[in-house]
């Protein structure tokens, strides 16, 4: 039960809660300068409920003194991070738009490997850029260990890259709850997961091989040059530019292709749409993309 202090001070705190449009204006002149995320109005509720648990961690009564504390004050840009953390989205799954994975495989490494694989050995490279708390990377590592069961000679390497210091901490340990794991094929589950020594946990976690293949590294779209080095055969970036506004999908997208061989493949989301962009891809699958060779 609430105790009546409690009480008060979350009534307090709920009241000092309530954004106005002068404060929402700087969180979003922040929000979309630094991470290219679009706001308005309607995401007040949203930033109010995930600002508040951070009010609290550190016991700051209003918005106002946020504000201060955020843009102002010598933890500034220790709290940034921080901010950003409670500010994006990052909803992901296990095999999310499973058909991509299909692709990959019956599709896209054998046009691949007739360019870059010839020889007796061959190490593809592949860019999951956004990829959230590792659901989606930890798929591709199954997906290409799978591949590289029946073709001898096959390697990989996957980078894994997004903004948020938190969901990289996660996506490095490589532990879900179990109920996260439903939509792995049973035969992968059993090959690829371990599960934990106490079963009341309800815990799994990637077997070392599959982690080890997956790199994790924080990076933001927004920045001018990456600095990512090589060149990837396959860059999946989904569910990420549905935030960003047209000419910030072009500029980002023109970015990632500096680092796409001739030839390679760029995976989307399926509810984003590169139509009119000037990019250096063409439409070859749903939401499928590839650079001419
Ligand atoms: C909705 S998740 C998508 C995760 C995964 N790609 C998927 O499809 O399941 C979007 C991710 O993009 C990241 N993101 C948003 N803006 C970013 C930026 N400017 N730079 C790098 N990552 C960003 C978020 O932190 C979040 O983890």
């Amino acid at each position: 039960m609430m105790t009546a202090q409690r009480e008060f001070t979350e009534e307090k705190l709920g009241a000092a809660m309530k954004m106005t449009a002068a404060s929402f204006g700087r969180f979003a002149k922040f929000i979309t300068g630094e991470l290219g995320i679009k706001m308005s109005e309607n995401k007040i509720p949203m930033l109010e409920s995930r600002l508040m648990r951070r009010l609290r961690q550190l016991n700051l009564g209003s918005l106002e003194e946020y504000q201060d504390y955020l843009f102002d004050s010598p933890n500034g840009e220790q709290e940034r991070v921080q901010f950003i953390d409670a500010v994006t989205t990052n909803k992901t799954d296990f095999f999310r738009e499973p058909q991509h994975f299909d692709f990959l495989t019956r599709t896209a490494l054998p046009s691949l490997r007739r360019l870059y694989g010839a020889g007796t050995s061959w190490n593809l490279m592949l860019w999951c850029a956004g990829c959230s708390s590792g659901e989606e990377p930890y798929t591709e590592s199954m997906v290409l260990s799978e591949y590289a069961r029946e073709n001898e000679g096959f390697d990989f390497e996957i980078l894994a890259t997004d903004i948020s210091a938190r969901v990289l901490d996660h996506a490095r340990l490589g532990i879900y709850e179990e109920s996260r794991v439903d939509p792995v094929p049973p035969a992968l589950r059993q090959r690829y997961l371990l599960k934990s020594k106490d079963p009341s946990r309800g815990l799994v976690r990637l077997i070392p091989q599959l982690r080890r293949r997956v790199s994790f590294h924080r990076l933001n779209f927004m920045d001018d040059d990456y600095r990512v080095k090589g060149q990837f055969e396959v860059i999946f970036f989904r569910n990420v530019m549905i935030y960003f506004d047209k000419p910030t999908q072009e500029a980002v997208i023109n970015k990632l292709c500096r680092n796409l061989k001739p030839g390679g493949y760029l995976f989307v989301g399926h509810s984003e749409s590169l139509a009119g962009l000037r990019i250096p891809v063409e439409s070859v699958g749903s939401a499928i993309f590839r650079k001419p060779v």
